[in-house]
């Protein structure tokens, strides 16, 4: 078939002919898909892969699709397989692990192996004495350098942040926490399909699918699911501004997915237009760079205060923009107000801006030294020597008690957070 007679479909196709349906020209940036398990479940196809082959045939034939895929994929593209293990004559048959023995023979790379938390899976066909609970999520590479947007699905979201981050941003990356192994979704439960739906199909969460998609994809690069199913990670696609092809046995499936993306494009799509210009990452790296640059000073004071018997000084902190040099993401001025010894001030520094923890916090430091400094005080807000993450509200900056003086205004209370 011609690559435009494919974008943006699930053909109703065998996902085995995967080389004669998908042409030469044709580029998969990434696949996510769950391939039957093994004989656990009737799809109502016939030449079906799983149900009713025996467990070497099955491997061989997921074999066949991925080895395919794989001829398929640009060079930094990736692969994601969600998968269980199950249970035959009493014991566990691990098929995630034979399954990505198998991709490893074609080429694929094993990169990640994700916990998918969930509420409950498909419970042991014998007897287990613990409650099933998670699946696989295997993720496989082309090369060993692939598409990866890692920035753009950490957690930035302070709902989900320990409450930590108020009173140590050095310790947080500005854009926000990274992903760990194991990801919470539970699995869908209602939606417009209707339970009974949901029950037979067991279709993957969309939100789960939208991180693999904003992970290994940006929009106009082609999505491929060879086992559509319901279409989650296909109409997932079509929301996020990817092209999609799918590939699917059963006819009927094929033309659920049809009438499920029609009903749901405009409301979804527009949905992920709204997140991406809340883009409230941007926020929470200003925060966390404020908090750092403010939190800098108050580290100086106490250094200063140990090293020496200088006390009687205020800084005054200002953002300059970014840094150019390595490691360090910006510039920030610290102006030392009051009668200080320079030359014994600038020696302390020199010795401790290079060492843990001031050498971590990613800033660049301009240091300036003033007698005096005649200041709009409206537009100031000053902070403690032991508090930089709330200003103090009811006192003038001139007090004795105020030690870092800026214009940026912070005011958190860590206990607002978990
Ligand atoms: C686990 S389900 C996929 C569920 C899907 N991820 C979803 O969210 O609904 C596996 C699907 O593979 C399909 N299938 C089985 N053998 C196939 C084959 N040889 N070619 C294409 N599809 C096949 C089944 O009909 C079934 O819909």
């Amino acid at each position: 078939m011609k690559k435009k007679d494919l974008l943006d479909k699930v053909i109703n196709e065998d996902a085995r002919n995967i080389l004669e349906i998908l042409p030469n020209d044709l580029t998969i940036t990434t696949t996510i898909t769950s391939p039957p398990y093994f004989d656990m479940k009737d799809y109502g196809s016939e030449n079906q892969i799983g149900y009713g082959q025996s467990y070497e045939n099955y491997l061989d034939d997921i074999q066949k699709v991925f080895n395919g895929v794989y001829n398929r994929t640009c060079e930094a593209g990736t692969l994601w397989v969600i998968i269980d293990t199950f249970k035959r004559n009493n014991q566990v048959v691990t098929l995630p692990f034979d399954l990505s023995d198998k991709l490893k023979q074609i080429g694929w790379l094993l990169q990640d192996i994700i916990i998918w938390k969930k509420d409950k899976t498909v419970p042991w066909s014998t007897n287990g004495f613990m409650q099933r609970k998670f699946e696989y999520i295997l993720f496989f590479s082309k090369t060993p350098s692939y598409k990866s947007n890692k920035d753009s699905v950490r957690v930035y979201d302070t709902n989900h942040l320990k409450r930590w981050w108020v009173k140590y941003p050095e310790r947080y990356n500005p854009r926000g926490k990274a992903l760990d192994e194991i990801w919470e979704f539970p699995i869908p439960t209602q939606g417009s399909w209707g339970n009974k739906y949901i029950k037979h199909f067991c279709p993957l969460p969309e939100s789960m699918v939208a991180t693999m998609i904003q992970i290994s994809s940006d929009e106009g690069d082609i999505v491929f699911d060879p086992f559509a199913g319901t279409g989650t990670v296909l109409s997932q696609s079509a929301y996020m501004k990817r092209r999609y092809i799918g590939l699917e046995l059963n006819p009927s499936y094929v033309k659920m997915f049809e009438t499920y993306l029609e009903k749901t494009i405009k409301d979804k799509s527009l949905e992920y237009d709204l997140y991406k210009q809340n883009n409230n990452q941007i926020k929470f790296e200003k925060n966390i760079l404020d908090l750092r640059a403010l939190k800098y000073a108050r580290v100086l004071i106490s250094k200063i205060e140990k090293e020496s018997n200088i006390s009687d000084f205020k800084i005054l902190v200002t953002k300059r923009g970014d840094s150019n040099i390595e490691n360090k993401l910006i510039k920030v001025e610290y102006n030392f107000i009051g009668t200080i010894d320079q030359k014994i001030v600038e020696n302390i520094l020199n010795e401790i801006t290079i060492k843990p923890p001031l050498s971590k916090f990613g800033i660049d430091p301009v240091f300036k030294f003033s007698n005096q400094l005649e200041l709009e005080t409206n537009k100031f807000f000053g902070y403690t020597k032991t508090n930089t993450h709330s200003y103090e509200k009811n006192k003038e900056i001139d007090t004795k008690h105020i030690r870092v003086i800026s214009e940026i205004c912070i005011d958190l209370n860590e206990n607002d957070y978990l």
